[in-house]
């Protein structure tokens, strides 16, 4: 029997604080949460959702050409080519995150991935800064921070890595890890990492952390197109004053907070339920699509 990673729904829109609520079903390798999702997702077709700032307020640091073609041109034809590609099928009735996961296909992902991940991740992008953003965390977000990476300055030199680093196109990672999967035999950025931590993650193209079961907390878009028209192929440059002037660390751990929440609800609930869901010894299968390289010009 196949497994299925599948997510509760969700009624706001991805790049806003929530709580994304995950649960691994093996039972006809569907979510069970589907018949809910029914009544409060959109059946309609998917809209580009709106800046949750003015196009001009994150300049000097983030031009208003910028988002005209990263929000207004490439983002707008992942929506568009995603509502061609899902209609008539069974995404349709499907909230974005459970197309995410779902067409992601534990790495064979189905032609609609690229188009649905790219929606969520530049939504939760944008909701990830705001004007006059930067600056330092604080409250547990502050302290988990200096727990897992020995200080705030350390955080941002991985972050600012793994965002360097990605080969071609693709994002960085700041999300929290909290899932039980057995994740044996799957290609797990962090396997070695014990789970309820922060950690520092990179993935290709449009792959996101909702497939493998993180959540994320941050993410940066390493597309060319997201810094090549105000610092041109100076990728580093762009994500240092990302960090030091456009993230809003408070969106950041409010998604901290939920993340935190959900996990603690999910172990009570897995206490009861663990037996049930993992008791057949199947292997949970994650994988990291990272041989393929999409074009930059979507
Ligand atoms: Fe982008």
């Amino acid at each position: 029997m196949a497994t299925s990673l599948c997510c509760g729904l969700h009624t706001t829109p991805p790049g806003s604080p929530q709580l994304h609520q995950w649960k691994l079903s093996k039972k006809k390798g569907r979510c069970p949460s589907l018949n809910r999702v029914k009544s409060a997702t959109v059946t309609s077709k998917l809209e580009l959702s709106p800046l949750p700032y003015l196009m001009n307020s994150l300049e000097p640091y983030m031009s208003s050409e910028t988002l005209e073609q990263h929000w207004g041109r490439h983002q707008r034809a992942h929506v568009e080519s995603l509502n061609e590609q899902i209609e008539g099928t069974g995404f349709e009735e499907m909230s974005l995150e459970d197309i995410v996961v779902a067409s992601y296909n534990k790495g064979d992902p189905h032609p609609s991935f690229k188009h649905a991940a790219q929606i969520w991740n530049h939504d939760f992008f944008w909701n990830s800064m705001k004007p006059g953003g930067g600056g330092k965390p604080s409250g547990v977000l502050l302290e988990l921070i200096e727990r897992d990476f020995g200080s705030f300055e350390g955080m941002l030199r991985e972050l600012k890595r793994a965002a360097s680093t990605q080969f071609g196109s693709g994002w960085a990672w700041l999300v929290y890890k909290a899932n039980r999967l057995d994740v044996e035999n799957a290609v797990n950025p962090c396997p070695t990492e014990e789970d309820n931590k922060l950690v520092v993650a990179k993935s290709p193209n449009a792959v996101n952390p909702l497939v493998w079961d993180y959540s994320p907390l941050l993410g940066i878009d390493v597309w060319e197109h997201a810094y090549y028209l105000d610092y041109e192929n100076r990728r580093a440059d762009y994500v240092s004053v990302f960090l030091e002037k456009l993230v809003s660390w408070e969106v950041v751990s409010s998604r901290l907070e939920m993340a935190m929440a959900q996990a603690s609800g999910r172990g009570k609930q897995g206490d009861g339920n663990e037996e049930d869901e993992m008791s057949d010894g199947e292997a949970v299968e994650m994988y990291l699509d990272s041989e393929s390289d999409d074009s930059d010009a979507e």
